[in-house]
């Protein structure tokens, strides 16, 4: 299976010494949402990225900062992580062959995530804490063990992060109007941009899309313009009060002309259900924040007719049952015989 490293090496700062891991990341669909993309009155796509191979976009930049870190000649590495990223981690550091270390927020991470890091064998630190104090911590165990530290501060992860963007202008023939995407570390939406800032300089693209950031309001460091001290939100991917790429980000917004808005956790699981019942389409809660974020423009007039939207759909729904489980329809119960089937359909 072709992974990031073999489609995109020649972007990607590759030497002859880095191995060529791959779990077949990347290459993820990009669905067209024709129900929902009618009703808000633009052409909408679903970059799918709950479809790689540990059910998030953090394997695209996660196989590139472990190939690194193997060719740097690290014995093991070391992740803070609201689920993803550690499960990310765990995955490919187990097909490296090196250790895994996690920290995560004790009892505020998604249950399939932490499945993920403890089956993948990572070693698995719940701290009493929330997300930025575990980062904190992570960047101790780096700099104080020598370990290798996969969060995005580790700049290879934000340069495999761009394969997403190269591959929406590849699928499409060129960028989008828009780019709505879910920010907490900020990671992802600054890497996407410098994705498409690369496409467009080499010709490949004609333009840079407004990066459009939604946050959960909670969590909404970027929005307020301050540091969030006790960030909440159901979206516990983005629960993030202090993000490490704040800066980064801001300059990507501003450059592309885009924002950064908030949406509220009923409007997030809201999306989440629309989501998956008009488009088929099951992403976590933090997934849902860019639709959340479309429809409460939509709804204000403020999202212009006929532009063409691609929104990111950063993780699996499968992740977080618990989350999507509070909104669905109640399950009918029945003996095991025709006739109280017949009563359930005639109903
Ligand atoms: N969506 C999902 C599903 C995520 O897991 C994350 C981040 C984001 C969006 C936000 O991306 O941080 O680059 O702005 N998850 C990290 C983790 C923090 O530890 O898994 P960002």
């Amino acid at each position: 299976m072709r992974g990031v490293l073999h489609r995109y090496g020649t972007n990607l700062r590759l030497t002859e010494r880095t191995p060529l891991l791959s779990l077949g990341e990347g290459s993820t669909p990009l669905v067209a949402c024709r129900n929902l993309g009618g009703e808000l009155g633009i052409e909408l796509f679903a970059k799918y990225e709950g479809l790689n191979p540990t059910g998030s976009f953090k394997d695209r930049g996660m196989v590139l900062a472990v190939a690194k870190a193997l060719e740097a000649g690290s014995r093991a590495v070391v992740c803070a992580s609201t689920g993803n990223t550690s499960a990310s981690a765990a995955a490919y550091a187990a097909t490296a062959g090196i250790p895994c270390h996690v920290l995560l927020p004790a009892g505020k991470v998604a249950l399939g995530k932490l499945a993920q890091a403890l089956i993948y064998g990572a070693k698995v630190i719940a701290v009493r804490g929330n997300f930025d104090t575990a980062l904190d911590l992570a960047r101790d165990a780096s700099r104080r063990l020598g370990l290798a530290i996969v969060n995005s501060v580790n700049p290879y992860r934000l340069r495999g992060q761009r394969s997403a963007a190269w591959e929406i202008c590849d699928d499409l023939g060129d960028a989008p109007d828009w780019l709505a995407i879910p920010v907490g570390n900020a990671g992802n939406i600054t890497a996407y941009w410098a994705g498409f800032v690369q496409y467009a300089r080499s010709g490949k693209a004609s333009r840079i899309p407004r990066m459009m950031g939604f946050q959960a309001e909670g969590a909404s460091p970027m929005v307020r313009g301050e540091d969030v001290p006790q960030p909440e939100t159901v979206a516990t991917a983005i629960r993030i009060g202090r993000p490490v790429n704040a800066r980064k980000a801001r300059w990507a917004v501003r450059r592309s002309g885009g924002a950064f808005a908030a949406v509220s956790d009923p409007e997030i699981l809201e999306a989440q259900r629309i989501l998956a019942s008009r488009e088929g389409l099951f992403a976590e809660p933090a997934s849902a924040a860019p639709l959340a974020g479309l429809l409460a423009l939509a709804r204000r007039n403020e999202l212009p007719r006929g532009i063409r939207v691609v929104m990111v759909l950063t993780g699996n729904g499968l992740k977080d049952p618990d989350a999507a489980l509070g909104k669905t329809p109640a399950i009918t119960e029945i003996d095991g015989n025709w006739s109280s089937l017949e009563e359930v359909f005639r109903s």
